[in-house]
């Protein structure tokens, strides 16, 4: 398994070479970081539950027809993947201010935006993600006006699908972060998602008691993220009360 030539390695998942050509594996650590790594702990267990939860969603998500990486799960903390070329942008979308976006325009954390907004952040450490506009993405390159465009119909389809996923399971979808890249097949070229979907790049909410089931409880200090992991993937069904995975779909939850 270490001979396996690795690709990349970022704050939470390693790429390695995949066993066909145009595959990679997307291994998932159990680290976490926030502020730019400035903040960095192990949590045990973490790499395991993101790699079900991000399956689930991604496979969710090929079923509405939105392409993405994803080819199978290989083991508890690895998926065969498609390769990329990754578009160096983090987009975001957001239905609920939280995070950054209350802090730069000093929005109250919970406040329903007026509409879903999509941001663009350039994918740069050194930089620490600086927020960006089209206009930056365009002149430098980074991906053309008709790329954008599909990404933002792509963002808009998964935010709509994902915002009722969740809801479903009596869990508000605030925010969520994706990534794209460039497939190229038998000199075809397709934008697909890529990276993860997890409550490592969402902030989830319980609906109820507005309890976070996501990584703003490493952010924030506030402890119990496996916990609170574990709780998503019990209820879309990929795990069972004692933490084995199940095979079985969501749990629905009562409306009111
Ligand atoms: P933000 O409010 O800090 O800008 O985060 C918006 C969303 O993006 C939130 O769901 C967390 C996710 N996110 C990442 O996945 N990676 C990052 O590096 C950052 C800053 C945010």
């Amino acid at each position: 398994m270490n001979r396996r030539r690795k690709i990349y390695e970022g704050k939470a998942k390693i790429l390695y070479e995949g066993p066909e050509p145009s595959t990679l594996i997307q291994h998932f650590k159990d680290d976490a970081t926030a502020f730019n790594a400035q903040k960095h702990e192990q949590i045990e267990g973490k790499g395991v539950l993101n790699n079900r939860i991000s399956e689930y969603v991604f496979t969710r998500l090929a079923e509405i027809g939105i392409p993405t990486h994803f080819v199978r799960r290989l083991n508890m903390r690895e998926q065969l993947v498609r390769e990329v070329e990754i578009i160096p942008l983090e987009v975001v979308v957001r239905n609920v201010a939280a995070g950054s976006i209350s802090k730069r325009l000093g929005l109250e954390e919970g406040t329903a935006l007026p509409r879903s907004i999509i941001e663009f952040y350039y994918k740069n450490d050194k930089l620490g993600d600086p927020l960006v506009t089209e206009e930056h993405i365009t002149a430098f390159n980074w991906a053309n006006p008709q790329e954008i465009d599909e990404i933002m119909a792509l963002v808009l389809r998964i935010n709509d699908f994902l915002s009722g996923l969740f809801l479903g399971i009596g869990i508000r979808l605030v925010d969520f972060k994706v990534e794209f890249g460039r497939h190229f097949e038998n000199d075809m070229m397709r934008i697909i998602l890529a990276d993860e979907i997890s409550p490592d790049s969402c902030r989830l909410w319980d609906v109820e008691t507005q309890n976070r089931l996501d990584k703003d409880r490493f952010r924030r200090d506030m402890g119990g993220l496996i916990e609170a992991y574990q709780e998503v993937a019990r209820r879309l069904g990929i795990l069972v009360e004692n933490g084995h995975p199940k095979a079985s779909g969501p749990v629905l939850v009562s409306s009111k």
